[in-house]
């Protein structure tokens, strides 16, 4: 047998296995000059054959991972470690064609350093090149980008592509059922990287590229939209939380004084009405105090309701810190007194704070209130005013129980009454906390409280400063 027969039935083996889609199957190398032509056919056909089966697997492989539920993300890293072999590049780009005539960069990756051209770059599709590729429906090889730069300098993609260090590059456009959707840019860091046969390439694979892109940009889609249904469901469950427990409080808090008010009223008008005369205005003040303890707790929820919806905001202002701690102290003493329980303001440091007068009126009155109501009668309360490296600190201290350690992790949530109860018949809703967390994190500040069971509690709060 001759040398050229042994060859050509090793080729016909070789044949075989790559037309059963074998691939990577070693294929002797062939003088083409002196070589029996009908060999010559056979070894390129060969070559062709066996990479036409790599790129089928390659794409194979990236089919089954979007089947397998991966992200656009998560296949074009795929295809930027698998297409090596098929096509050379530093760099892979691809662009999505908005509604609006947008082509917005989606991804990219280079091997060579910093991406300039990032994702989130956008640019009008009318009138620019890559308008140009989608008429032609044919790829675009650059194979000197500087030079191609030179000619057009107002090019802003290119500029961004060659100071990433990219010389050459192969821009595929994508189009599914005649719609274009995209473009898939190769790049190379040398000049003259891309020849037609890359052409070719791509657009043996395009079709199949493109239905990939599309399913795994489904996919991202609707993971996107998964998670944001997520998202509205478990707001959707806290509303839903905090509606029931509003519903609870206000069924509970709004009940007695409703059936006292009633009560007095049945009393001072009903048949034996001359009997209370002489106690009307006693009934009526006890009204009187009922009502104003349900607006108090309305006005509590509604607060509480505004916070938690995100609908709070601060109108700013430049206040003396003395200013407005005096005056919270003055309107408190008074309904101290009625305890015998004295507040003392102490002012180590003075000076201008940027506060929500009325917001920080409201959290003063309410950890004054909560010191006088949770102390013993004929108690201390001193609130006490220092500078800080970096801004401000208020404290109140107080004589009562102090909070328990089971306590402290309720303490600043909603409707949280714990084991600290009035001392002097006071309302208590277990509101007034949660807002004063809500109205000092509005600040910029912090709140917290320092306690021991049985020495009294410490509650605190910080400002930092800020500038106008
Ligand atoms: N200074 C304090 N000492 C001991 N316990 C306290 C003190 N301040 C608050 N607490 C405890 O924390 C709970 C929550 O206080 P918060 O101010 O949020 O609500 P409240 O005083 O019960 O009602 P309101 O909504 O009217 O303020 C109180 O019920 C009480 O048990
Ligand atoms: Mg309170």
């Amino acid at each position: 047998m001759t040398p050229g027969n042994v060859f050509a039935e090793e080729l016909e083996e070789i044949l075989l296995r790559l037309s059963r889609g074998e691939f990577g199957v070693s294929i002797p190398d062939i003088d083409e000059r002196t070589a029996d032509p009908k060999l010559v056919f056979l070894t390129r056909l060969a070559r062709t054959l066996d990479q036409r089966n790599q790129q089928r697997s390659k794409l194979e492989q990236i089919t089954n991972n979007i089947n397998a539920g991966f992200t656009l993300q998560d296949v074009l890293e795929k295809i930027y470690v698998e297409f090596r072999e098929i096509v050379p590049y530093n760099r892979i780009g691809l662009a999505l064609i908005e509604p609006q005539g947008l082509v917005r960069a989606y991804w990219a990756r280079s091997d060579a350093g910093h991406i300039h051209l990032a994702a989130g770059f956008t640019a009008p599709l009318a009138g620019s090149s890559l308008e140009t590729i989608l008429q032609t429906g044919q790829p675009r090889i650059l194979n000197d980008l500087v030079a191609y730069l030179d000619a057009k300098p107002n090019s802003h993609s290119t500029r961004l592509i060659v100071t990433e260090g990219m010389r050459s590059s192969l821009t595929c456009p994508l189009v599914v059922r005649n719609e274009p959707v995209g473009f898939l840019f190769f790049s190379s860091t040398q000049p003259n990287t891309y020849l037609s046969q890359h052409i070719e390439i791509f657009q043996q694979i395009a079709s199949q590229l493109v239905v990939i892109v599309e399913k795994a940009k489904l996919v991202s889609d609707l993971e996107q939209s998964r998670q944001e249904i997520k998202h509205q469901n478990e707001a959707l469950q806290r509303l839903d939380e905090l509606k029931n427990t509003f519903i609870a409080i206000a069924a509970h808090d709004l009940r007695s004084p409703l059936s006292y008010i009633l009560t007095s009223i049945d009393l001072i008008t009903g048949p034996d009405a001359a009997m209370y005369r002489d106690h009307q205005t006693t009934f009526l003040e006890g009204i009187q105090r009922q009502v104003r303890h349900m607006v108090h707790l309305v006005d509590d929820l509604l607060d509480l309701g505004e916070i938690q919806s995100g609908r709070f905001k601060l109108h700013l202002q430049s206040t003396r810190l003395s200013d407005i701690l005096e005056e919270a102290v003055r309107v408190q003493s008074q309904l101290a007194a009625a305890k015998g329980t004295h507040i003392e303001l102490v002012m180590k440091d003075d000076g201008i704070v940027l506060i929500d007068p009325p917001r920080m009126r409201q959290l003063l009155y309410n950890l004054l209130s909560n010191a006088v109501k949770y102390s013993p009668p004929n108690s201390q309360v001193r609130m006490l005013a220092q500078r800080q490296p970096a801004g401000w600190r208020v404290e109140i201290v107080d004589q009562g129980p102090g909070i328990r350690p089971e306590d402290r992790h309720r303490l600043f949530q909603p409707y949280q009454r714990l084991s600290a109860k009035p001392t002097g018949g006071e309302k208590s809703t277990g509101l007034g906390l949660a807002i004063c967390r809500s109205i000092i994190e509005a600040h910029a500040g912090t709140i917290g409280v320092d306690s021991l069971p049985g020495k009294g509690a410490s509650f605190w709060f910080t400002l930092p400063d800020r500038n106008e």
